[in-house]
């Protein structure tokens, strides 16, 4: 995820150092470019590159400029690849008008070819250039240049925050936010603009919080915000931050993996955002084929599970989920009409490329899901989504999960509408759920963590516990086990259901805990003898279905967990493995391990 910081000194001219020094800080979001921009003597002086700081540094001596105001950015690519030109900060025409930005324009288009009719040139293929041009049209239109700033972002569609200096103000930062945040530092001598308070806790610990269509500019001593929405004024009290810098990576949780869970809802928002030229492209190369191969390792395989499923559902023909490390050794049907989508939150999973490459040997079409724009997978494949999801920092996947089951819940609702299993009009409704779903997901996330929490103290005490489900509920089930034991080690095993009498069930004793998987679709009744079977048994079942399911009356209150109506039961697995993640979660924190360091594993897994 990009981090913007700005910082103007009072009588220093060492800010290059400062900016150096809180991008270091925001390094934990990821980043594969990063660049500053300084103003001194009446011009912008900008310095940036691919790669990471440390790097860029030695290579052009970031910290070697002088200056006493400047900006500073780390980029996750998302329009554009990781390159010198594609890095922030963007310049207008003239050279004397720097912008960063964190976020999503989505009329950028437009907007750009605009500016080109107008005789902008563009240096980049990032969204954010257009901003310095627009700026830069206001002021050629005679508007002083905060008017300029402001009606250059009542222009913006899509989420941004954005930080500008001009060579012909330089003891001022123009700031706005709309959906990514911003946030201001106040010193005796000196002010900062940053997404992330972390990256100047150093510097002081007097902190703005800027709210949604909050724009304006700070100086050292000075500092105007308006709201665009409210077309007022409006104060914003500075709060006094006492958490450690570590605390405030974290964002006040007190791990990563409980932060990303939590950043779910945000994460499925923002994913929405997959365009639909990309769909539809790789939709096709779906419809056309004539088989389709959804390969994976570890959570990326369950997604890719509910992927095969959901696609099956539509298409008729034959197509299968299969984790990489066994492909060259199963030798599944792969020709030149198959088409191979390997799903990978890194982009950088050994068993998936090595599995990728022999695919592609026998002829497949080779696709990809990553969450990380320039990885080796996504650099591999013929057609690559890379979706929206952010740096996920926890070993353990979770919105990287839920962002991969959400790409491809999109991607099969597209292919159907193509191959004409839906109709338009079907198909619209489904998408208006996708858009939605992130609302859900905050509700069951809010729902479920004190029960969550509570059910720890249960599990933290067994040794072994089975997660099942059926159909579409069979990869929640099987995510949900691999958490558990992944960061709480507790043997847990993921079964499904119908499966679980042909041997699994003679591990059941009194107490023993099996967590059921219930979407409402003709998995429910089998599930409901599921349950009743596993119960005679003496196992104690923890129960996930839809609100006002009465299958949740098979156990005791504190122990189903409700899940909102009104989404296709295919896009259960966003839904209903939420509550399973917290209570992994909260399973290893009530025995005492770190969720965020699971022993003998590593976030991304480059050997074979
Ligand atoms: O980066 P990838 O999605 O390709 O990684 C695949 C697995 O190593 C990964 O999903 C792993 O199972 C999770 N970190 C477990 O939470």
């Amino acid at each position: 995820m990009c981090g913007i910081v700005g910082c103007i000194l009072q009588g220093s001219s060492e800010v290059a150092k400062v900016l150096r020094d809180a991008l270091k800080s925001l390094e934990y979001r990821g980043y594969d470019s990063v660049g500053v921009a300084v103003c001194s003597e009446g011009r912008i002086t900008v310095k940036k590159d691919a790669g990471k700081l440390e790097e860029v540094d030695r290579k052009l001596n970031l910290r070697g400029l002088k200056g006493s105001v400047g900006i500073g950015h780390t980029r996750w690519a998302t329009h554009g690849r990781p390159s010198q030109e594609n890095a922030h900060p963007h310049l207008d025409c003239t050279g004397t008008i720097a912008v960063a930005h964190n976020g999503i324009i989505e009329n950028y288009s437009e907007l750009r070819s605009e500016l080109a009719a107008r005789g902008h040139v563009f240096r980049s293929e990032t969204d954010t250039e257009v901003v310095p041009h627009l700026v830069e049209e206001g002021l050629k239109r005679g508007l002083p240049l905060y008017e300029a700033f402001k009606q250059a972002v009542s222009r913006l569609e899509g989420s941004y925050a954005l930080v500008m200096i001009a060579a012909s103000s330089p003891s001022r930062i123009y700031f706005a936010r709309k959906d990514s945040p911003l946030v201001l530092g106040l010193a005796k001598k000196a002010c900062y603009v940053c997404s992330d308070i972390p990256a100047i806790l150093s510097y002081t610990r007097d902190i703005v919080t800027l709210r949604n269509y909050d724009i304006g500019y700070i100086g050292v001593g000075e500092l105007w915000i308006e709201n665009l929405k409210l077309k007022a004024p409006v104060k914003r009290a500075p709060m006094r931050v006492t958490w450690s810098a570590e605390a405030a990576q974290k964002g006040g949780y007190p791990h990563f993996m409980l932060k990303e869970i939590h950043e779910q809802p945000t994460a499925l928002r923002e994913n929405s955002r997959i365009s639909r030229e990309q769909l539809e492209k790789m939709a096709k190369h779906v419809v056309d084929a004539d088989n389709v191969l959804l390969i994976a390792a570890g959570t990326s395989y369950h997604a890719c599970l509910a992927g095969a499923i959901q696609l099956l559902n539509y298409l008729r023909k034959p197509i299968s989920a299969m984790i990489s490390s066994e492909v060259q050794f199963m030798k599944p049907h792969i020709d030149s009409r198959t088409a191979l989508i390997a799903v990978s939150q890194s982009g950088e999973t050994m068993d998936t490329l090595k599995a990728m490459r022999y695919a592609r040997e026998m002829g497949a079409k080779v696709l990809s899901i990553v969450n990380v724009f320039g990885s080796t997978i996504h650099r591999e494949s013929d057609d690559t989504i890379v979706m929206f999801a952010g740096p996920e920092i926890g070993v353990a996947a979770t919105k990287t999960f839920t962002a991969q089951v959400h790409t491809l819940s999109m991607l099969a609702v597209k292919a159907a509408e193509l191959s004409g299993a839906l109709d338009h009009g079907e198909a619209g409704k489904l998408n208006m759920q996708l858009r939605e779903i992130w609302k859900a997901a905050g509700e069951v996330i809010r729902r479920s963590e004190i029960k969550a929490k509570s059910l720890a103290e249960y599990f933290a005490r067994r040794h072994s516990c089975f997660y099942l489900g059926r159909g579409i509920g069979l990869p929640t089930a099987l995510e949900g086990a691999l958490k558990m034991k992944e960061i709480a080690y507790v043997h847990a095993e993921g079964y499904p259901a119908g499966e679980s009498k042909h041997g699994p069930i003679a591990l059941v004793e009194e107490g023993f805990p099996v967590v059921f998987i219930a979407p409402r679709d003709e998995t429910r009744a089998k599930i409901a003898g599921n349950i009743e079977e596993m119960s005679a048994r003496g196992a104690k079942p923890i129960i996930v279905c839809e609100d006002g399911d009465q299958l949740a009356e098979y156990t005791q209150p504190d122990c189903a967990f409700h899940i909102p109506p009104g989404y296709s039961p295919l896009f259960s697995p966003i839904l209903y493995v939420l509550p399973l993640q917290l209570l992994a979660y909260y399973t290893a924190i009530t025995r005492g391990y770190d969720p965020d360091k699971p022993r003998n594993l590593a976030k991304s897994v480059t050997v074979e």
